[in-house]
């Protein structure tokens, strides 16, 4: 019997709670992904990109790479099982990718788009907007994809309340490693707001009431 998950979806009947490991499986899920393939995550430090390079990985992927914007972070997410990782600034990203799952958008989004092989997928999950040119994906027969928890939470809660079930299960079997950059107490918000925003976190901070 899979754990009572805390605080499930249904809990207090509140709106149902967007996590980042649903978020993370939600991407990859979105790109149809198939054993074998090339995957590029970027933000991949932060709390959604640690889980989605790590279930890249569990659904076999045979390289995946961690896009970030500076080098110490790099240590980071190959501890977390990334092949390789690559700057935001490097020239040359290891392109191409089958599968980006590409939690930035904004100015990363046209490069995101190029760095697709043909026939590639471009799962756009961030808050961080961007325009693509249909050309650049016509030349490659790519296509984008959009996801938000949220719309699965609202339109599909069965999907919502498996993919928890499972998220807890492959937590507990040890396949999904949680990132935990640190625990603030609630009347420290402030100095969690500070600490990513500086994007200086490598996983997930947490509140604690
Ligand atoms: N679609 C959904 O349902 C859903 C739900 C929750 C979150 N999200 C989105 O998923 C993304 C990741 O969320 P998260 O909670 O994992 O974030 P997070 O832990 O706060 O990390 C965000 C990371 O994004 C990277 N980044 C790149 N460009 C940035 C910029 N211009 N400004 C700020 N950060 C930038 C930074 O890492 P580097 O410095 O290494 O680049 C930063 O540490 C966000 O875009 C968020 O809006 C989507």
């Amino acid at each position: 019997t899979p754990p009572t998950p805390p605080g499930g979806p249904r809990c207090g009947g509140g709106a149902p709670r967007v996590r980042s490991g649903l978020v993370a499986r939600g991407a990859y899920e979105a790109a149809r992904t198939e054993p074998g393939e090339s995957v590029l995550v970027t933000a991949a430090a932060s709390a959604v990109g640690t889980l989605a390079l790590q279930y890249a990985k569990a659904g076999g992927a045979a390289r995946v790479v961690a896009a970030v914007s500076s080098p110490d972070k790099a240590d980071f997410v190959r501890g977390l099982g990334a092949d390789e990782v690559v700057l935001y600034e490097d020239a040359d990203w290891g392109a191409p990718y089958d599968v980006i799952l590409d939690g930035v958008g904004g100015d990363l989004l046209g490069p995101a788009v190029r760095a697709l092989a043909t026939g590639g997928r471009l799962v756009a999950f961030s808050s961080g907007g961007g325009t693509v040119e249909a050309y650049e994906l016509l030349v490659r027969g790519a296509s984008m994809i959009g996801f938000q928890m949220r719309a699965v939470a609202a339109g599909k809660p069965e999907l919502y309340d498996r993919w928890l079930r499972e998220l807890w299960q492959m937590r507990d079997a040890g396949t999904l490693r949680t990132a935990v950059h640190e625990e603030i107490p609630l009347g420290e918000a402030a100095r969690a707001h500070t600490l990513i925003e500086q994007r200086r976190n490598l996983g997930k901070v947490v509140l604690v009431p």
